[in-house]
C-alpha cells in the first residue's frame, strides 16, 4: 500500500521526509539517505556522552505521558554487572492514533538505528520491539530490514565493527490495548498474562525478567538517531521561543469528521487552530467542527474554543484543557452524537480491562452500562452524578491509568457538554412521537 499524505508546506519533515520512498525500506536505500551513521558514532562514543546529548535535546516520551528520554535514560547503570533491556513499545492501541505504524512501514532502519543507540546507552545488549500483532504489514516490513542489518554486522555481536553487542529483535503482540502499558508489556514479553505490574519496583531496577529495563516509544526512538548526527541545539530549536519544555517535531495522526485526515509532522508549539482549519482543511462542507480530541482518547475532550486557542506542544494542550498525549486527534463535527461516542470510548476500555484492579474491572462496566442507557434514551436525571461519582472512584486509584483513562472522556464530556446529555435524558420523559422527532 502506498502512503497517500502529500506534505503540507506547513509540515516541518524530520521523522517523516521519507514516508511513500519504498527504497527508504532497505538498507542500500537507508544508507543513501545517510543511515545508520548515527549509530556508527555512537558506538565509539561513552553510554554517557550519548545520555546527555539526548537529554539536554529536550527529547520527551511520545508514547503518551511525555517523560524527558535522556532522564529516563539516566536512570540505568551500564557495567552494574547486570544484563540491560530495552523495550521498544510498538503496540499502538490507543484509538485515534496511527503514526508508529508509518514509522514501521516507511522508515524501519530509523526505528533499528534508534533501537541499537538507545539499547547501547543504557548498556543494554538486546533490544525488543513489541508490535501490535494486528500490524501485519509493519512486522513483514520490520523484520525484513531486520534481517538486512543483522546480515550486514550493523546489528549482532559486533555492531558495526565496534566489538560491542547490540541487538534487535521483534515480538508480536496478540492484540490487547492493556499491552501497551509499558509493564503489562513486559509480562507479555515474558510469556505471561499482559497485567500490569505494582510499581515500585520501577523497570529501571527490576523489569524484563527481573532486570534493568528502559521502554520507549517508536517514535520517541525513530527520533534519536537525527539528534546524534545534527546535535541537541539543533533539536531544541524545534520550539516556540518561550517554551523551551518541549522540543523537536511531533507526528499527529488526524481523523474523523475533517478534510484531509493523515499523519503530520508538526513543530512543537505549532497553533492548534491553524492545524485543523488550514493544514487539515477543517470541518466537511456543510458541518462545523464542535468537539476534539486531541491526544488519543485517554485524553480531555476539547471544545471548539479550546482547541483553537491551543499550541500543540505539552504544555500548550494543558493550557487548552487537554494534554498532548500520543497525538492521536479525533476530530467530531456538529452532525454526530456525542454522547454516543463517549459511550464507544467507555465500550472500549470495558472490553480492554485486565480486570486485576477493582475500580477499573466494574467501573468501566457500569459506566459502560449508563452510557449505553443513556443514549438510547433510557437514562435518568440521576445518571449524570452517578457517573461523575464512578468517575472519581475510578481516577488516581488503579495500578496503571486505563482505568483513569476511560473516567477522563466521561468527566470533561459532562462538564464542557452536560448540554448533549441532558437532551437525550430529557427524552426519556417525553411522549414516544416527540421524543422521535426531538
Ligand atoms: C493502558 C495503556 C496503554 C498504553 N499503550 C501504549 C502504546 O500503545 N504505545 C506506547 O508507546 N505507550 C503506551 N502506553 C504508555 C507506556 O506505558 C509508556 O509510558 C511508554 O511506552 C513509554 O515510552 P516513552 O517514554 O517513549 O513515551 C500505554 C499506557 C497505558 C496505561
Amino acid at each position: 500500500m502506498g502512503y497517500p499524505h502529500q506534505p503540507h508546506e506547513r509540515e516541518t519533515l524530520v521523522l517523516s521526509k521519507h514516508f511513500g520512498e519504498a527504497e527508504a525500506r532497505t538498507l542500500a536505500g537507508w544508507k543513501q539517505r545517510g543511515g545508520y551513521r548515527a549509530l556508527d558514532r555512537a558506538l565509539r562514543m561513552e553510554p554517557a556522552q550519548i545520555v546527555d546529548i539526548v537529554k539536554a535535546s529536550g527529547l520527551r516520551g511520545r508514547g503518551g505521558a511525555g517523560f524527558p528520554t535522556g532522564i529516563k535514560w539516566s536512570f540505568m547503570k551500564p557495567g552494574d554487572g547486570k544484563p540491560h533491556y530495552l523495550c521498544c513499545n510498538a503496540d499502538e492501541s490507543e484509538p485515534g492514533t496511527f503514526k508508529d505504524r508509518e514509522i514501521m512501514r516507511w522508515t524501519p532502519h530509523a526505528l533499528i538505528e534508534g533501537c541499537a543507540i538507545g539499547a547501547y546507552a543504557i548498556g543494554a545488549e538486546t533490544a525488543y520491539i513489541y508490535i501490535r500483532g494486528e500490524f501485519t504489514e509493519p512486522i513483514r516490513v520490520m523484520e525484513a530490514a531486520l534481517a538486512e542489518a543483522r546480515a550486514a554486522g550493523i546489528i549482532g555481536s559486533n555492531a558495526m565493527g565496534s566489538g560491542r553487542k547490540v541487538d534487535v529483535w521483534v515480538h508480536r503482540g496478540a492484540g490487547a490495548y492493556i499491552c501497551g502499558e509499558e509493564t503489562a508489556m513486559m509480562n507479555s514479553l515474558e510469556g505471561r498474562r499482559g497485567n500490569p505490574r505494582i510499581k515500585p519496583p520501577f523497570p529501571a531496577v527490576a523489569g524484563l525478567f527481573g532486570q534493568p529495563t528502559t521502554i520507549n516509544n517508536v517514535e520517541t526512538l525513530a527520533a534519536v538517531p537525527d539528534i546524534l548526527v545534527n546535535g541537541a541545539e539543533w533539536y531544541t530549536k524545534f520550539s516556540r521561543p518561550d517554551n523551551p519544555k518541549s522540543t523537536g517535531t511531533k507526528l499527529w495522526s488526524v481523523c474523523g469528521n475533517i478534510q484531509r485526515p493523515g499523519n503530520y509532522e508538526m513543530v512543537m508549539g505549532f497553533p492548534f487552530g491553524e492545524f485543523l482549519h488550514e493544514v487539515c482543511g477543517g470541518a466537511l462542507p456543510g458541518r462545523k467542527l464542535r468537539a476534539i480530541i486531541p491526544g488519543g482518547s485517554s485524553v480531555p475532550i476539547q471544545t471548539l474554543d479550546e482547541a483553537e486557542g491551543s499550541l500543540m506542544d505539552y504544555e500548550g494542550m494543558i493550557a487548552g484543557g487537554s494534554m498532548l498525549g500520543s497525538a492521536g486527534c479525533i476530530v467530531i463535527d456538529d452532525a454526530q452524537n456525542l454522547v454516543k461516542q463517549i459511550a464507544r470510548l467507555v465500550r472500549f476500555y470495558a472490553h480492554e480491562s485486565c480486570a486485576q484492579c477493582t475500580q477499573c474491572r466494574e467501573g468501566t462496566g457500569w459506566s459502560q452500562r449508563i452510557m449505553e442507557r443513556i443514549v438510547a434514551g433510557d437514562g435518568t436525571a440521576e445518571d449524570l452524578d452517578t457517573l461523575l461519582s464512578i468517575a472519581d472512584n475510578m481516577t488516581g486509584k488503579t495500578i496503571c491509568v486505563l482505568s483513569d483513562s476511560c473516567a477522563t472522556p466521561i468527566v470533561s464530556g459532562i462538564q464542557k457538554f452536560r448540554e448533549d446529555f441532558e437532551a437525550l435524558i430529557k427524552r426519556r420523559t417525553m411522549h414516544p412521537v416527540a421524543a422521535a422527532v426531538a
